[in-house]
């Protein structure tokens, strides 16, 4: 029998007010185990991407505590912490007129000295672990000295993962990777991410606006709505009438509880069998 695996992201009462009054996340619980692939759904504004940048101190809550591989988010853990969550923008974030190696290399950033970065000086073994995931994500040598911004949608999202991938992170976020791309591209581009973080045992947290792709890829589906948990599940669960809820209902108008976590007596099971690969 599978241990239970541990806690990688823990959320604890997590709340933030925005200074122009909007409440974006309300007392948000959640922990994430590791290993899982963790899917957020939900409207627009509902609070995916302030729970997201919350994991990784890029956005400051106003309440609550983050917890990281068993280490409390604050400014004097931050930078640590930052070499174990990477992040995957739907916009890929790369530097369009750099190389596609400068990109990924890029990716090991944290760990160089800013002398070396400033002179593109980077570890022989570095070097290798950019060629390796390069190539792992299906790029040709020849993509290497074009300039990211040559590439295809698809292919920049390979070099976006190829570079969350650099510093062999416990956590990776990905905020809507897929949005930008087509649905055939999305799901290579998710598979991908999915086989990638499983080599690792890396634990993934990824919004998406697909409920299709939510359902194959996710082990499990968090649904978000005005800042708050509303579904906490697996894809089976994820049901149609669940789905109208989460998207169409507002105030889950017939009388049922605002949260809906199906299962939640059977939590610790519930975990070791949704723990990842
Ligand atoms: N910097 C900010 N200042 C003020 N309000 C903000 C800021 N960033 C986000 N918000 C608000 O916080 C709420 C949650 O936004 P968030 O971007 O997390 O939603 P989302 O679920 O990611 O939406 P989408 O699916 O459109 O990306 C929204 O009401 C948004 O307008
Ligand atoms: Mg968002």
């Amino acid at each position: 029998m599978n241990a239970t695996p541990q806690t990688m992201v823990q959320l604890n009462g997590i709340g933030k007010t925005w200074p122009d009054g909007t409440r974006a996340l309300n007392t948000v619980d959640l922990e994430v185990p590791e290993g899982q692939f963790c899917v957020i759904l939900g409207p627009s504004g509902a609070g995916k991407s302030t729970l997201l940048r919350a994991v990784n101190g890029l956005m400051q809550p106003t309440e609550g505590k983050v917890n990281v591989d068993g280490i409390e988010l604050t400014p004097g853990t931050e930078k640590a912490l930052r070499k174990k969550v990477a992040m995957i923008h739907q916009h890929f974030n790369l530097a369009t007129r750099a190389s596609v190696a400068a990109n990924v290399l890029s990716g090991a950033l944290p760990d160089v000295s800013l002398a070396r970065a400033l002179c593109g000086w980077f570890h022989p073994e570095q070097r290798a672990k950019a060629c390796h995931y390069l190539e792992r994500v299906g790029l040709k040598p020849d993509h290497l000295r074009r300039r990211a911004g040559e590439l295809s949608g698809g292919q920049q999202q390979r070099v976006g993962i190829a570079r969350a991938f650099m510093l062999d992170p416990k956590v990776v976020l990905a905020d809507e990777p897929v949005a930008s791309l087509d649905p055939k591209i999305s799901r290579d581009i998710l598979a991908l991410l999915r086989d990638a973080a499983r080599d690792l045992n890396a634990t993934v947290i990824c919004s998406l606006h697909q409920v299709d792709l939510a359902r194959e890829f996710g082990d499990r589906i968090v649904g978000m709505r005005d800042g708050e948990v509303v579904f906490d599940g697996t894809p089976d669960e994820f049901d149609e009438q669940r789905l109208n809820r989460l998207y169409h209902n507002a105030d889950w108008g017939d009388g049922e509880p605002r949260e809906d976590h199906p299962e939640a007596e059977a939590e610790p099971a519930r975990h070791a069998a949704m723990g990842g690969a």
